[in-house]
């Protein structure tokens, strides 16, 4: 029994955690990948690690869990927990698992529950009535949750677009057709930037993303977050600080206003697969093929700028049949399944 984690031993660490502390989280996430994901989904880089645990997420506070491993000091942590407490006004009684992880040679000895044991604590301290995470179709995580009161709210499915070769070269599509050069209809044009939306785009930047609230949440209490300039401005910067690269594709319509947006990350340079945030197009520019637009549009920019990403991934519910087929004509390929969990905290 001497090998077991004691009850009581989960650790808050600070806001500023330290650099050994973020390589012993860092450890037991990609172990946990390694062991969990199929072969050939990148995991996550040490950069996205430092960043997921120092600089929270738009309007929201963060707590880190986690449970040293048995063996003391220097053994690292045998399991890891960071829960986001949102705190914009439609979102304050909900709450987001970003992650919760045990060391697959730690799995089985109850360090499991104990973080949920805490997270549950957390979660009532802070009121919360409900708790959602993203687990994989199938997952022995999907088991966990499942035992513990997580019900399945939004069914995803990941997929996967191919924008490069090993050696740099463009990839095409599935049919080995090159991906295309975007067209805009008459009177729109692009307006684009990497990094943090400059100042004079960031209203007109907010109005388009606010398009996104047509997004299908299923069965969950969390809700899209409305956007002003200011609040958009704080969540690219916050991405940025966390050490990734962002990329950003708009299209201005002919009286001025952005009528279609699409957003990228790089998590950890260096990352060979980037992660498409919100695309969305305003109500009324849709069926213009401005979607379409944007993603090819993005593809070139990526291609421009040099970066070493192959691959852009997507997450889509299975019911959003407009995104499926903009994806679909792009050659996007789907990977595996997730799903959107959610659980009732009293
Ligand atoms: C899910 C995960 C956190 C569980 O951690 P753990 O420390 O092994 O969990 P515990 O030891 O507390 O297990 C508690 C119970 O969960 C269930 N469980 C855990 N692993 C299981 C498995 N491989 N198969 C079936 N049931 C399992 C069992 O009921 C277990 O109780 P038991 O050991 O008495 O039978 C861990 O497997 C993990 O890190 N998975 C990858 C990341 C992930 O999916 N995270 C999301 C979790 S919601």
């Amino acid at each position: 029994m001497s090998d077991l984690p004691r009850p009581g031993v989960v650790e808050r660490l600070s806001s500023t955690p330290s650099e050994t502390e973020i390589d012993a989280w860092h450890a037991v996430v990609t172990a946990a990948h390694r062991h969990d994901m199929p072969a050939g989904v990148p995991g996550p880089g040490r950069v996205e690690t430092a960043g997921q645990l120092r600089v929270p997420a738009a309007r929201s506070r963060i707590v880190r869990l986690a449970v040293p491993a048995p063996g003391g000091d220097g053994d690292g942590y045998a399991g890891v927990a960071l829960i986001r407490l949102f705190e914009d006004d439609v979102n304050r009684r909900t709450a987001w698992i970003g992650r919760l992880a045990v060391r697959p040679d730690q799995r089985r000895r109850g360090v499991g529950s104990l973080l949920w044991h805490e997270i549950r604590a957390v979660l009532e301290r802070e009121r919360r009535d409900s708790v959602s995470l993203e687990l994989e179709i199938g997952s022995v995580g999907e088991q966990f949750a499942k035992e513990r009161g997580f019900e399945c709210g939004l069914q995803l499915v990941l997929y996967v677009q191919r924008i490069a070769d090993e050696d740099g070269g463009e990839a095409g599509d599935e049919a080995g057709d090159e991906i295309g050069a975007p067209e805009l209809p008459d009177g729109y044009r692009f307006v684009e930037w990497t990094g943090v939306v400059p100042a004079a785009n960031a209203a007109l930047f907010a109005g388009v993303r606010n398009a996104m609230a047509d997004a299908p949440m299923g069965e969950l209490d969390q809700q899209p977050m409305r956007w002003d300039a200011e609040s958009i401005t704080a969540a690219q910067r916050g991405f940025v600080e966390r050490g990734g690269h962002l990329f950003t594709v708009t299209v201005a319509a002919p009286d001025g206003t952005y009528a279609a947006l699409t957003e990228v990350g790089v998590r950890s340079p260096g990352d060979l697969r980037a992660q498409q945030y919100e695309t969305a197009v305003a109500p009324a520019h849709r069926g213009l093929g401005l979607g379409r637009a944007v993603k090819l549009r993005m593809v070139q920019l990526l291609r421009a700028q040099e970066t070493p990403v192959r691959e852009i991934c997507t997450h889509v519910a299975d019911d959003n049949g407009p995104m499926r087929a903009v994806n679909k004509l792009l050659g996007y390929r789907p990977e595996r399944s997730v799903g959107i969990f959610q659980a009732k905290v009293k």
